[in-house]
């Protein structure tokens, strides 16, 4: 994202500048420390004067985009809902399976109505600014709107985060 937003000079400036410890050629079969991340959005929030967690929201929506296209099977036959229904029975249940050391998160559900999703998120991370900007990427994928409130939250000292979805096109049913 930083390269396509930024360019390839930024991003090996950046590195310059933050010094991550693995030295900064990301693949996805390692695992890096959760400190390399936050020190690049630390910088990036500098750089861009945009705040950490708008930009770890942003990156969450471009995310789901790279998830699509390196796992489009989880995407096919459903509707935005399930997608998102599936993400912590299923997919990452899979991601598991795939690289044993991923850090990924747990999620529970509450379904009070066709045109809505609750999503209960806990993480040692909390990430819950990634999780915005992945369900409203999934929005944008699917092409429906999502309203998000996010009453309860772990950087608020609560023990979960409760994020509601409101899906705009009544059901969440529409398909890419
Ligand atoms: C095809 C779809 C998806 C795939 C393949 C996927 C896979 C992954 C992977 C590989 C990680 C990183 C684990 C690591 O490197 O340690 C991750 C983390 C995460 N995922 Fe997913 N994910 C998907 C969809 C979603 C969606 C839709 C959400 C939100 C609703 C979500 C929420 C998160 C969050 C918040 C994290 C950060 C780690 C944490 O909070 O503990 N994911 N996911």
């Amino acid at each position: 994202m930083v390269e396509e937003h930024l360019g390839l000079e930024a991003w090996d400036e950046m590195l310059a500048q933050v010094e991550p410890a693995s030295g900064g050629s990301y693949t996805a079969a390692a695992t890096y420390d959760d400190e390399e991340l936050l020190a690049i959005v630390g910088y990036l929030s500098e750089r861009t004067g945009k705040p950490a967690a708008e930009l770890i929201h942003d990156f969450g929506a471009y995310l789901l985009g790279a998830f699509h296209a390196r796992y489009p099977r989880f995407f096919d036959g459903v509707t935005a809902k399930e997608f998102l229904r599936n993400v912590g029975g299923i997919i990452h249940a899979e991601v598991r399976k795939l690289y044993p050391d991923a850090g990924v998160p747990s999620f529970e559900y509450e379904d009070p109505g066709p045109d809505r999703l609750v999503m209960l998120y806990e993480s040692p991370r909390k990430m819950c600014a990634l999780a915005e900007g992945l369900i409203h990427g999934a929005g944008a994928h699917f092409g429906v709107s999502i309203e998000l409130d996010h009453p309860r939250c772990m950087h608020r000292g609560d023990d979960h985060c409760r994020l509601e979805l409101r899906f705009g096109d009544g059901r969440g049913t529409a398909s890419p």
